[in-house]
């Protein structure tokens, strides 16, 4: 079995992917969004605390693991016990959810690339966005059939998708993370420049690092900081140990651990300075209090940098074209990702070849998706993102750490990563694992759930959450048990002695 699993070709092309799989929408309109609505400074704090106490070790836990058990997260926690592997379905399933919606997401920056020349959203980017663009329609479930302009778009992001996976590790994703991201860098570098030179951009700099201290004490700060971590640096998404499986024996991990997550959240910091900038220029252009530039989430990158654009001294077509570029190519570097955190699973479940198992993820998860290419698109994926993102991600978040941390033995994995690492990890590391995450997670896990239950989410029908949301959960669940107890095609159980316990 060995001989046959794909590898990275260096070490450069791992680190490229893991950190493209992190870096994504997450980065840019997620990141600023949470940022912007969470008192700007005040939520760099729990930001970082967040990084060190649960995103870097979780990382390094991944690496260790998906590198010791040389398999997919469904089989490495089948190794750990047969009756565990539901654990490593569930993230690959909530993984395989969000690439439904994600691409969706990618299909509108990529019609915005072409929107940008003669910069065809006009004036009221906003009406622009939801009306001309979305066709949104007025309820959820007037559902209005397909829209042409977004499904244009989302088979094009599906083709490139498609031809990057199927070529499999080095060949495919390793070589497309090689282009996207020093492309990538190079035009989030020429953003920041721009946004910091524009007059008023340092109001806007000056609100995102400035600490507004009274907002420290809510919890949902600290919530949604934690959460904006698992999600920036998809960890608790299956792909990093589908990743670190493909590495060769000797490989550093706690080091690589540390360059993923620190460049990944670098990079959103470094962003922050551009958009930032870009929407204080924005303030002092309106000449309104720089509280009332922006909207909401999605809002800030489909209607209210287009409205920046249009301000813009000159260059703007050019630019436009670069921060949507930016954003295909940052979220195409995540989206092959979550298709091969499933599709790896399957493939070794089933031995089944590669261009099955993706023809069969792609295909799927493209007919799933067109219910968001719908002109009620929007409103689903809103409630389906909720529900995966707190439900299934962050429950596999805690199941990891638990399961990990206690059963397995959090110091097994830390003497596997500190055998073959420069940094050495020290008992902090088992802390991070047993204690704060799980209890972070377990914190926002009941106060989301008390939530939803006073309140039905987005303010959309019930019917809407239940069927929708919920229904998104238990059809996780319920595929997860059936994958689990299907049997297994190959013997992945061969060296699990060796791998196991050495
Ligand atoms: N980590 C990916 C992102 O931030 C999913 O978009």
């Amino acid at each position: 079995m060995e001989e046959k699993r794909e590898q990275w070709g260096s070490r450069l092309g791992f680190v490229m992917a893991a950190i493209g799989s992190a870096i994504g929408l997450g980065n840019i309109w997620r990141f600023s969004y949470m940022t912007y609505s969470n008192g700007g400074g005040a939520f760099l704090i729990p930001y970082f605390v967040a990084l060190f106490t649960a995103g870097i070790p979780i990382m390094i836990l991944e690496f260790s693991f998906g590198h010791k058990m040389r398999g997919t997260a469904p089989a490495a926690f089948a190794k750990v016990k047969k009756k565990f592997e539901i654990f490593g379905w569930l993230p690959a399933l909530a993984s395989f959810g969000l690439l439904t919606y994600y691409v969706v997401i990618l299909s509108w920056a990529l019609s915005y690339v072409f929107y940008s020349f003669g910069l065809k959203w006009g004036e009221d980017t906003n009406a622009f966005f939801f009306g001309n663009y979305l066709q949104l329609s007025d309820g959820i479930w007037n559902i209005g059939g397909i829209n042409t302009a977004v499904f244009i778009s989302f088979i094009l992001i599906w083709a490139i998708n498609y031809f990057v996976t199927i070529r499999g590790i080095a060949e495919g994703i390793e070589k497309a993370c090689k282009v996207f991201m020093p492309v990538l860098f190079i035009l989030s570098v020429i953003i920041v420049i721009r946004g910091i030179t524009l007059p008023g951009a340092i109001e806007g700099i000056n609100w995102y690092l400035k600490p507004d201290f009274s907002k420290i004490w809510n919890p949902k700060v600290w919530i949604d900081a934690y959460g904006q971590i698992f999600f920036t640096l998809s960890v608790a998404f299956a792909v990093m140990i589908a990743y670190s499986s493909y590495l060769p024996k000797d490989s550093d991990l706690s080091n690589n651990g540390f360059i993923t997550a620190l460049a990944n959240c670098g990079y959103s910091f470094f962003m922050g300075f551009g958009t930032f900038g870009i929407l204080g220029y924005m303030a002092h252009t309106q000449n309104v209090p720089f509280e009332e530039v922006v909207s909401q989430s999605i809002g800030l990158a489909f209607v209210t940098i287009p409205k920046a654009i249009n301000m813009l001294p000159g260059a703007n077509t050019l630019f436009g074209v670069i921060f949507f570029v930016a954003l295909v190519f940052a979220g195409l570097s995540s989206s092959i990702s979550l298709i091969e955190a499933f599709a790896s699973g399957i493939i070794e479940k089933y031995n089944m070849p590669r261009k099955k198992a993706i023809n069969l993820v792609c295909g799927i998860a493209f007919i799933i998706g067109l219910i968001f290419v719908t002109k009620a698109g929007l409103y689903f994926l809103d409630i389906a993102d909720h529900f995966l993102a707190n439900y299934i991600i962050t429950a596999a978040g805690i199941i990891e750490c638990i399961v990990l941390g206690y059963i397995y033995g959090a110091h097994k994995l830390r003497e596997h990563a500190n055998a073959v690492s420069e940094v050495m990890l020290g008992s902090w590391w088992d802390f991070c694992i047993k204690v704060v995450t799980p209890v972070v997670l377990g914190i926002s896990y009941i106060l989301n759930i008390k939530a939803d239950f006073t309140q039905s989410y987005g303010g959309y029908p019930w019917s809407a959450n239940f069927i929708v949301g919920w229904g998104a959960v238990i059809a996780t669940i319920i595929v997860g048990i059936m994958l689990s107890s299907s049997k297994w095609k190959k013997d992945i159980f061969v060296d699990v002695n060796k791998e196991v316990q050495g």
